[in-house]
């Protein structure tokens, strides 16, 4: 049935099926006045804007700051059944409150206003529900839907989806509560947030995810009243297990559904032994004259006793943290024993200073603070996560960098004009030195624009000033961040000089320092940076828009470097934005990352085989188990660190019914041997099978499992293996 619905005091008209009232447009104003909830306000004389594209693509293309939308819409009196009335709202960039006729009943991210400062949920879908007994709604009458939104930086506004007012399911009404993973003798409980009674089956499921059979199921027969629980206890599972458990619950009348996923988090790499390892690059470059300091990786029973055969004239080695220091004054390559030695025995490797003008020899690996704070990041949470990066043994593996990424600069310069550090972090200097002190390197953030993305300083016209403060505090690694140096950009100039043109400057001023200093690009991809980053002399750049910590994100992002191969080198990465695993949030509410643990394995393998940089984007002071074994697998890291300093090429790539949905990506490495990945990018477990010629390889391989570290064999022409669904199964073969 269709019901066409006029609204009263606005010119626009709104469509309603029984089920839904769809809002496609709303009264808008780019500024902020409490009075705009008020439902009589005046909002005749406001623009209307569509309300599933942002404010930027309608007229306000540069304007950050407090918008507010206004929706009029006649609650039909056939939505007042007893159920709830939802209002859907797609998403806000960045955060909002909702008023509905001058209550305020919901709020998403926050404002600068607030306590504890902005928060962006830009990607939040935005739901509110009113109960249908709620004095608040007029039946059959206007009723106006108020929005007050916050644009931190670029886009801003309501978009997404397009927004809608409709009724409840009665499955709408049940919540899905499972204890977490983790916890001792764990529940689920399934309660009724509705008024009406609820009746269905709540089934409890636990799935083996190696090939999605089912382990146990248990249904039960429930009517739930108003308000009330019914809890379960959920079966528990072997240690380790590769699983899941699915939590439904079935309504009886509608016989629609509602369902929860748990996966476990299963690790696969084995323990470090005993014995002394040394893990990391082969290779490390710097410039002549510019200060080397490199922490040999090592694992093995501690105490370690670090030494180094062949060392340069005035270097020296600390035996007790493996901190290699120096200066050399001539280019060339410097070959030198690494030495690393316990109880147990000992270990050597060779390795090569190659002192010349390419750094990041290999792709740069460490921490970055966006993913976790964004702008909340401070010296206390770098030091947090630095700690952590030591205590955790991360930096036996080789992460070394420890990135503050935007929010760390003062709202003006000092009286000289030079860019200072907001009052977040005290001393620069000093938490260069004591990173440089603990074998850990120091990054930071700029923009060649006059602000940065988050609005905070950026280096425009103070580029050679800026660079120079970087090098007085010990930096190693700038991220230049295009962001608002669009405003300065010509948008008539569509050559592909004047998009190289702020990353030059910043180039020049940086080979000025006497540091080295590894420069990330960060503009997104535009004008295919892969292209000519290695012009600017850019050891990095970005290839995308931001990551975010979704299947849909990753994969969209991951599965998509395929025509960035050939410009992959030692010293010039393609960079798919960094890693999304453990705690992330953007903000200071962090939450545990929404890929499920095989995405995981699939993010590290793809970033390894792409020879990605690898920055953690999370928390490290709450490094879980699971995500800490995910991050310190030797072989798997070997793949990236490689010093052929290939990209991994994608050579199959199947979609249909038949064969499955899967992609090999293979990886050459140095010494005849390939890297290969093979994704499974469909939702079910899948075996995938293939020749080697496919692959355009040799017959016979010998072929290991990187991520469990063991030899499965020899094949023959032919190569199988169970891949779990969004998973990956990683391997190294050597033809034989
Ligand atoms: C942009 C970048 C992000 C991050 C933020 C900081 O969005 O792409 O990686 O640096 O800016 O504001």
């Amino acid at each position: 049935m269709k019901y066409l619905l006029t609204s009263i005091c606005c010119c626009f008209v709104l469509v309603a099926t029984a089920q839904k009232v769809e809002l496609p447009t709303a009264k808008f104003i780019n500024n902020d006045n409490s009075a705009y909830s008020t439902p009589s306000f005046d909002d005749s004389k406001w623009v209307e804007l569509k309300t599933n594209t942002n404010w930027d693509s309608q007229g306000f293309g540069t304007y950050d700051g407090y918008g507010w939308y206004r929706f009029h819409v006649v609650m039909p009196h056939f939505f007042n059944t007893g159920n709830p009335v939802r209002l859907y709202l797609g998403r806000a960039d960045d955060a909002c409150e909702v008023y509905f006729n001058g209550t305020l009943i919901g709020k998403s991210g926050a404002f600068p206003t607030d306590k504890g400062g902005y928060v962006t949920t830009w990607d939040k879908p935005l739901e509110f529900h009113l109960e249908s007994t709620n004095p608040l709604i007029k039946w059959d009458a206007d009723n106006v839907i108020s929005v007050r939104v916050y644009d931190g930086n670029g886009l801003g506004g309501l978009f997404g989806p397009m927004p809608y007012i409709n009724v409840m399911d009665l499955i709408d009404g049940i919540k899905i509560s499972p204890d977490p993973i983790g916890a001792n003798k764990r529940k689920v409980v399934f309660s009724n947030t509705f008024a009406t009674t609820i009746n269905g089956k709540c089934i409890i499921e636990s799935i083996d995810e190696e090939d999605q059979s089912v382990i146990s199921t248990s249904t039960t027969e429930v009517s739930l009243a108003k308000g009330q629980v019914k809890q379960f206890d959920i079966p528990a599972v072997k240690n380790n297990s590769h699983g899941s458990y699915a939590f439904t619950f079935i309504e009886n009348t509608t016989k629609k559904s509602v369902a929860e996923k748990q996966y476990l988090p299963y690790i696969l790499t084995p323990k470090t032994g005993d014995a002394p390892q040394i893990n990391g690059p082969k290779v490390y470059g710097v410039r002549p004259n510019s200060p080397f300091i490199f922490k040999i990786p090592a694992t093995g029973k501690k105490p370690l006793q670090y030494s180094v055969d062949n060392l340069p004239e005035g270097f020296t080695v600390n035996q007790l943290n493996g901190v290699i220091t120096g200066k050399l004054s001539r280019s060339g390559d410097y070959k030198i024993n690494l030495i690393v030695k316990n109880k147990t025995g000992i270990a050597k490797k060779e390795f090569t200073i190659k002192c010349g003008d390419v750094l990041a020899l290999t792709p740069p690996m460490g921490w970055n603070s966006w993913n976790c704070w964004g702008l909340s990041v401070s010296d206390e949470k770098l030091k947090a996560s630095a700690k952590a990066m030591m205590d955790k043994g991360l930096i036996d593996h080789g992460w070394a960098y420890m990135n503050i990424d935007d929010g760390w600069e003062a709202a003006t310069r000092n009286t000289n004009g030079e860019i200072v550090a907001n009052k977040k972090f005290p001393d620069m200097k000093k938490l260069g030195d004591w990173l440089h002190g603990n074998g850990l390197k120091f990054g930071i953030y700029s923009s060649p624009g006059t602000t940065t993305c988050g609005d905070y300083l950026g280096s425009y016209q103070h580029e050679m000033q800026d660079a120079a403060t970087y090098a007085s505090w010990g930096i190693d690694y700038l991220k230049y961040d295009w962001c608002s140096y669009g405003d300065i950009h010509d948008k008539n100039d569509n050559s592909l000089e004047s998009y190289k043109k702020p990353y030059e400057v910043m180039q020049t001023a940086l080979q000025k320092q006497n540091r080295d200093i590894v420069y990330s690009l960060c503009q997104y991809g535009m004008k295919d940076v892969w292209q000519w980053g290695e012009s600017v002399n850019g050891n990095c750049w970005r290839t995308t828009g931001d990551i975010t910590d979704t299947w849909q994100s990753l994969s969209s992002i991951g599965f998509s470097q395929t025509k960035q191969y050939p410009y992959a080198k030692p010293g010039r990465w393609n960079d798919p934005d960094m890693m999304i695993v453990g705690q992330v949030g953007w903000g200071d509410h962090l939450h545990n990352t929404r890929l499920t643990p095989d995405e995981q394995y699939t993010h590290v393998s793809l970033w390894s085989l792409l020879s990605a940089p690898l920055l953690i984007g999370c928390d490290l002071s709450k490094l879980d188990n699971f995500t800490l074994n995910l991050l310190t697998n030797d072989e798997v890291i070997a793949v990236n660190q490689d010093v052929l300093g290939r990209q991994a090429k994608q050579i199959l790539i199947r979609s249909n019914p038949s064969e499955g949905d899967y992609q090999v990506w293979v990886k050459e490495l140095e010494g005849g041997s390939q890297a290969i990945g093979i994704f499974n990018t469909s939702d079910k477990s899948e075996v995938v099978r293939f020749h080697w010629n496919e692959l355009y390889l040799l017959p016979k391989q010998k072929v290991r499992d990187l991520w469990r570290q063991k030899d499965l064999g020899n094949f023959d022409g032919m190569f199988s293996t169970r891949v779990p669904a969004h998973g990956v199964t990683l391997i190294k073969i050597t033809a034989n």
